[in-house]
């Protein structure tokens, strides 16, 4: 059995702990850009995705030294994304992981290209020789190219704007679902992907964990609307009911709180089965699976 929380603590560190290692330090010009980056870096996100990462590496096999820098480039992008994602011209809002956001403490312009920065970090890093411990180039482009599929036009960004698209708009399920499987889901499922591609995954493996992977991005998001509904600012660290004030659409509008409780659920033991054919290295798999779904933040 694997203790779910002491696993997230330990990878969590890991991965801050690569992290502070690549991020400029705030004495190092320019200094604002440097602080602006880790100011949301550090802030507290719970790292699923790069621990997605790792866990997805885990279950295939084979320990490399360039899982880090991988999982580590999916926490930058899905990090810019946030600080994107809250300025005034977006959701505009003031409160995220706890703390002030980003363009609240260091302005719009300092938190746009912040978000840039990180961005292209993240490419810096998985585009990295002396990292890769092994890998093959081909291997290597292939992991960059799924995070640009899963955060670019194809991905997050296309999900985004669908997201914005649907604000006020008495939009269906399946659109719901569209939007929910870019914005969220495509990085979750290239988080999966590149995890099991650094360590060689065979094409059945991969199949198997891309499924897991889309599964456990629905659950993800159904989650995270249904949190929106019920949590508080001090548990969620943003401000909570914000969906229902920008007139979105969500899992809760169309099957109410329990509804989509049950549905996150599902989704949650959908992903779980779609690993049937891993052993017990994939218990961290399994068991994120289910710590996504009944997650308090
Ligand atoms: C929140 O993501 C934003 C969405 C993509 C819905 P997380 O819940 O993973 O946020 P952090 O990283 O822990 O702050
Ligand atoms: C954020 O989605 C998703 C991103 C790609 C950044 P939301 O706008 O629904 O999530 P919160 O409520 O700000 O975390
Ligand atoms: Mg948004
Ligand atoms: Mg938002």
């Amino acid at each position: 059995m694997v203790d779910i929380t002491l696993y997230l603590d330990e990878k969590c560190e890991e991965v801050d702990r690569f992290l502070n290692a690549v991020v400029p330090d705030t004495k190092t010009a320019p200094a604002t850009l440097h602080d602006s980056m880790r100011y949301s870096l550090f802030a507290g996100g719970k790292r699923i995705r790069p621990i997605l990462a790792i866990a997805a590496a885990e279950a295939v096999g084979k320990p490399s030294r360039a899982i880090l820098p991988v999982a580590s480039s999916l926490e930058l992008i899905h990090t810019y994304s946030l600080i994107h994602d809250d300025l005034p011209s977006m959701d505009n809002d003031d409160y995220r992981r706890g703390k002030l956001t980003n363009h609240k403490v260091y302005g719009e312009a300092m938190a746009i290209l912040a978000g840039d920065a990180l961005l292209t970090l993240a490419f810096d890093l998985c585009s990295r020789t002396d990292l890769m411990d092994g890998l093959t180039p081909v291997l290597q482009l292939q992991i960059i190219r799924e995070l640009a599929q899963g955060s670019g036009h194809s991905g997050m960004v296309g999900g985004q704007v669908f997201d914005i698209q649907a604000e006020n708009k008495n939009i269906d399920l399946a659109t719901l679902q569209t939007i929910h499987t870019h914005k969220t889901g495509k990085l979750i499922r290239a988080s999966v992907r590149m995890g099991a591609l650094v360590v060689s995954a065979t094409p059945e493996q991969l199949e198997s964990l891309t499924h897991y992977a889309e599964d456990v991005g629905l659950a993800f998001q159904i989650a995270d609307d249904v949190l929106n509904v019920i949590g508080s600012r001090e548990e969620l660290g943003k401000d909570a009911n914000t969906d229902a004030q920008r007139g979105k659409k969500t899992y809760p509008s169309f099957h109410g709180v329990e509804g989509a409780k049950a549905l996150a659920e599902q989704c949650a033991a959908r992903a779980i089965s779609r690993l049937e054919s891993f052993g017990s290295p994939a218990d961290p798999l399994r068991e994120l699976a289910r710590y996504i779904t009944a997650r308090r933040k």
